[in-house]
């Protein structure tokens, strides 16, 4: 009882819909193969085989139930969702030069950055192939569109990254695109296979949008008061690749001279030195930016759990409110 009662959301969620997530695992494993390539599966396998929350497939499974679906074409969708996922890690770690990823060395550091763009392609193109099987066009086209709306926010971010001019709006525009969009379309999908009406659907839309917000913001923020072991991924990554994430946009906005100096130095221009990370914490301090960071976090989950509003009352919609506020207490 104990064990049940200090779940968190996310685990209680793939409790609820363990078989499901099983047959998608095991989906997930079929397709990541590649008869004649032996390098796919090794990459793949590192990379799956380390777990991963597989949060956004649970939200298809989960959106799909949620609007009452009784047929299976839920589970391609969801390990399509979790191949794209996965395509976007890949590439991510290499264009952000990223030493971890889920506890483990990542795939351009074991391998190489060829290794990891080229089997990040072969994950993208699986991907198409699973969601096709599906045959709605409705589907196709909001999974395209994420996928397109992917790597303009990626892009965005790294043009963005290391411009002090970059605002909250930029930012948000990036958060939006790299990682909201995979999210909303993850939940959307779901009620679209279910039949829901248009209502729901675009509950469920709002809902992955605004998680995914939240889920990024508090990455984010993670990334400057996280926990290496927790996480999985390095702290202060984002500083040494000079990128303006929501705590500094918001310590620049208020800054000195002096401290603009520094943040020139240290993020446009990139020269870092040592003691440069502790110094950037201090001016964060200084601004309270973590805990404001924080609060639009906050604020951004709230505005999930409304949008689920429209949706049936039951179980699956308690779990998926609980989760928007998981997303954010990670911060506590
Ligand atoms: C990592 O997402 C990428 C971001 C959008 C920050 P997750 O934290 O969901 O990654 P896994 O799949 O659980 O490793
Ligand atoms: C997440 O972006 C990657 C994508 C959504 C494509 P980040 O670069 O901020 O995430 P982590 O910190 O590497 O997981
Ligand atoms: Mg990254
Ligand atoms: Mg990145």
């Amino acid at each position: 009882m104990d064990q049940v009662m200090t779940r968190k959301p996310h685990e209680m969620l793939a409790a609820a819909l363990s078989q499901e997530l099983e047959a998608v695992n095991a989906l997930i494993r079929t397709r990541m193969a590649s008869k004649h390539a032996p390098r796919i599966p090794e990459v793949t396998a590192h990379l799956v085989e380390a777990g991963g929350k597989r949060l956004r497939p649970m939200l298809t499974l989960a959106a799909a139930r949620l609007c009452g679906y009784e047929g299976d074409h839920h589970l391609k969708l969801a390990a399509t969702v979790e191949f794209i996922h996965t395509a976007t890690l890949l590439h991510d770690d290499v264009v952000d030069e990223s030493a971890q990823r889920r506890g483990r060395p990542t795939a351009n550091l074991l391998w190489d950055n060829k290794s990891s763009v080229l089997v990040g392609d072969y994950l993208f193109a699986r991907s198409f192939q699973l969601m096709v099987e599906t045959e709605s066009l409705r589907v196709l086209d909001i999974l395209a569109n994420a996928s397109a709306t992917i790597a303009e926010g990626e892009v965005l971010q790294m043009t963005a990254a290391s411009n002090l001019k970059t605002d909250e709006d930029v930012y948000l525009q990036v958060v939006r695109g790299k990682t909201a969009a995979l999210f909303s379309a993850a939940t959307e999908i779901g009620g679209v296979i279910a039949g829901a009406a248009e209502e729901q659907v675009k509950a469920l839309f709002d809902y992955g949008d605004a998680l995914g917000i939240a889920f990024q913001i508090a990455d984010d923020l993670l990334d400057y008061q996280g926990d290496a072991k927790a996480t999985g991924k390095n702290v202060g990554d984002d500083f040494r690749e000079r990128k303006l994430t929501l705590p500094v946009i918001k310590a620049v906005a208020q800054a000195t001279d002096e401290e603009r100096a520094f943040w020139t130095r240290t993020i446009e221009k990139g020269k870092q030195q040592d003691g440069d990370l502790e110094q950037a914490l201090a001016l964060m301090a200084k601004y309270k930016t973590l805990e404001a960071t924080r609060e639009d976090a906050f604020g951004w989950a709230a505005k999930a759990r409304t949008a689920l509003e429209v949706l049936p009352d039951n179980e699956i919609r308690s779990m998926l409110s609980d989760l928007a506020d998981y997303v954010v207490s990670r911060l506590n």
